[in-house]
């Protein structure tokens, strides 16, 4: 039973724990926040047993075998790279880090200490790519893809009041492209491999951060828009467009609809089965990786690859 501790204690955590409790050979143990009284009201909310306030204690204890790290993005470098140091396994929120070059230090950290690190990316283990992966040989020739997640956060009306907000903070690594658009690049990448140049534009908020942006990624034969937004909403679906028919995509991020539309007009739909939970997928991964069925890298290198085309969007 492989026993962990979670750091963060904002919804994308609670929900975590929901996930872990609905896989086998996984159970939360351990709650770590950086108030005593937060984290005794968000454990004992869950049925977690014990809380921790002081990180190296934690990372120093024999009884917690592995560490989901959910605190924003800009920290998450520091807490994985002690969790690791410590021989933790590390599951790690999205974007696991902020640059390629953090992220090789980590997966060196990793590999040094024999222990697993999987970035917790869940459109990579939902089955629904995996469909889209299947469909896309049937479209012919690929010319265009536009992957999109634009949603406008409840939390820009803050921003706009002139409050700071964590996800809208550059000092925090907030911003569109690291919140929403790493979904688009990951399913990018891991459907199509890495694209040879990236041109980007993005437009910059009150806070400094992106609040939305568009990058144009070169591939031999075709193109990929990403668009990403924190500050308004998409209603269109994302799309793989072949000579021969084009793939809708109702969310990329987690798709539940796609529908091939042919060169005469026909088109068939197909829903897919709905998820036991959103975050189940990531959470079998990562125990399948800890008890030693399956290899990271190749998770870890689509996280690289992610990495790379998030660091040429930000150059630009
Ligand atoms: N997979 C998904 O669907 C999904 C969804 C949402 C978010 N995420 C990812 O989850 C991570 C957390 O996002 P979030 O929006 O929940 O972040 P957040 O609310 O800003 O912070 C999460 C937690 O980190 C701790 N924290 C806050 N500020 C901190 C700081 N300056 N230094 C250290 N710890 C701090 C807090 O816990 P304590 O104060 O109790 O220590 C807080 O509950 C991000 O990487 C985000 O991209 C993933």
């Amino acid at each position: 039973m492989i026993r962990l501790a979670t750091i963060g204690t904002s919804w994308i955590t609670e929900s975590l724990v929901e996930a872990v409790g609905l896989v086998d050979g996984i159970t939360v143990t351990t709650v770590f926040s950086r108030d005593e009284a937060r984290g005794r009201a968000f454990a004992s909310g869950l049925g977690v047993p014990r809380v921790s306030c002081d990180l190296d204690e934690l990372l120093l204890d024999p009884e917690i075998d592995a560490v989901y790290v959910a605190s924003p993005n800009s920290v998450h470098a520091e807490q994985v790279m002690a969790a690791l140091g410590a021989g933790k396994h590390v599951l790690v929120e999205k974007p696991a880090v902020t640059t390629a070059e953090a992220w090789a230090r980590l997966r060196q950290e990793a590999s040094a200490h024999g222990v697993v690190l999987l970035e917790a990316m869940r459109t990579a283990y939902d089955p629904g790519l995996d469909v889209i992966r299947d469909l896309i040989p049937t479209l012919g020739t690929v010319r265009r893809v536009r992957f999109s997640y634009e949603k406008r956060s409840s939390r820009y009306d803050l921003v706009l009041a002139g409050e700071r907000v964590n996800i809208f903070d550059p000092a925090l690594a907030g911003g569109a492209l690291l919140d929403l658009g790493v979904y688009c690049i990951h399913a990018l990448v891991s459907l199509f491999g890495e694209p040879a140049a990236v041109q980007a534009a993005h437009v910059t908020i009150a806070s400094g951060a992106d609040g939305a942006g568009t990058a144009l990624c070169t591939y031999p034969g075709f193109v990929a828009e990403v668009c990403y937004s924190k500050i308004t909403t998409s209603t269109l679906p994302s799309e793989i467009q072949g000579e021969q028919a084009t793939l809708l995509i109702d969310s990329i991020a987690s798709p539940t609809s796609l529908t091939v539309q042919l060169l005469d007009g026909s088109s068939t739909t197909r829903a897919l089965p709905p998820l036991r939970h959103t975050l189940a997928d990531e959470v079998q991964r990562f125990v399948e990786l800890v008890d030693g069925d399956g290899d990271a890298a190749y998770d870890q290198e689509l996280t690289a690859a992610t990495l790379r085309v998030t660091d040429g969007i930000r150059r630009v």
